[in-house]
């Protein structure tokens, strides 16, 4: 029986998750220990993120996360410190009937790729200071650090049966930062065995759009990849669909990309799936790969037959599409 430390917080947090729960809670055998932390939590107990909350995280098999409001970076972002939390995993995959269902032009089907993000180094460590009439922040990227998101780039090409991971940098001109990373992935990559692909970062900004079939498992630097995650994600379908990890070798933690959402909380039509597809992706990081495909497939359901939430157009509140998703993954895992 696994363990699963659930942290709801703010907004619409409690509610992506009480939905995405009401869909896993049947197709595995798990305690979900619920607990707090966020804004309210902050007010409550003048502690955004209390001692107890890590201490139950770090026990914890896996984390399923909500969203926090204000606090984000004092609950998330210190919950990927602390955890170590060094790879941050986006899959960008369409669905059926995406493009018709929002109306985008841009919006694809077809997509499917994963943007594998280094979570902890780069421009986001925080390294940052003022000199005189100067700000600056500092750049460093390890070739340690590196290796470590490479093998987890790689590890994934594997599962997908990809046969190329591709770099994503800008080593013509931050030919030391850059440099290193493209080197040390370069390496890892040819030593195990599959095939290195490499693109500047303005170039893959604009191949995600043109032609997003070039690419399949990308590995880049912690900024490019917060970047370029949100780019592909308005492939298919935006923030409600969006679903990360936040994978280090002890821990994981698992999150919609989206936050506390303060204009539509409350009002039970928060879109569930970016969290659902979150649980699924915990499913699969747990090992049940069965499970895990069972809900992406129920989710591919919902959108063709147009069970969603006003933010996709349909006119169902968050429960109704939670149920439906539940009932189509547990018959698939049936049958
Ligand atoms: P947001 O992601 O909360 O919302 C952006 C827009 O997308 C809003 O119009 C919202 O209604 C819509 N939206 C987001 N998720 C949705 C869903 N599941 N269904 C339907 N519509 C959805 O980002 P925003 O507004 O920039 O930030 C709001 C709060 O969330 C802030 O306090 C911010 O600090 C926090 N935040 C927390 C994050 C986290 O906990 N990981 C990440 C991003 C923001
Ligand atoms: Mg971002």
């Amino acid at each position: 029986m696994y363990r699963i430390a659930v942290v709801p917080g703010d907004g619409i947090g409690p509610e992506v998750i009480e939905a995405a729960l009401h869909v896993i809670e049947p197709l595995i055998d798990a305690e979900f220990v619920e607990c707090e932390a966020g804004d309210a939590c902050a007010e409550r107990r003048g502690d955004p993120l209390p001692e107890e909350t890590l201490e139950t995280c770090r026990e914890a098999d896996a984390v399923l996360f909500g969203a926090a409001g204000e606090t984000a970076a004092d609950v998330i972002v210190r919950l990927r410190q602390e955890l170590d939390l060094y790879a941050n995993i986006r899959p960008v995959r369409g669905f059926e009937g995406l493009r018709e269902l929002t109306g985008e032009p841009y919006v694809r089907d077809d997509v499917d790729l994963v943007i594998v993000r280094e979570n902890t180094e780069g421009l986001y460590a925080g390294v940052e200071g003022r000199f005189r009439d100067a700000a600056y922040t500092l750049r460093v990227i390890t070739e340690e650090g590196t290796r470590r998101i490479a093998e987890i780039a790689c590890d994934i090409a594997e599962d997908r049966g990809a046969d190329a991971v591709t770099c994503v940098h800008k080593a013509n001109v931050m030919r030391e930062t850059c440099g290193l990373f493209r080197d040390v992935c370069r390496e890892v990559v040819e030593d195990r065995g599959l095939k290195f692909e490499e693109y500047y970062v303005d170039a893959a900004a604009m191949f995600l759009i043109t032609e997003p079939e070039r690419f399949d498992v990308v590995v880049t630097p912690n900024m490019f990849g917060d970047i370029l995650s949100d780019e592909a994600a308005a492939l298919v379908g935006g923030l409600g669909l969006a679903p990360s990890a936040n994978v280090g070798d002890e821990h994981a933690l698992f999150e919609p990309v989206h936050g506390s959402a303060p204009d539509i909380a409350g009002k039970g039509i928060a879109n569930p799936l970016a969290a659902i597809l979150s649980a699924a992706m915990m499913l699969e990081w747990l090992g049940e790969k069965e499970a895990a495909e069972a809900v992406w497939e129920a989710v591919g359901d919902a959108i063709r037959e147009r069970c969603v939430t006003p933010d996709l157009g349909g006119d169902k509140r968050t429960m109704e599409v939670a149920e439906f998703v539940r009932e189509r993954a547990l018959s698939r895992v049936r049958s």
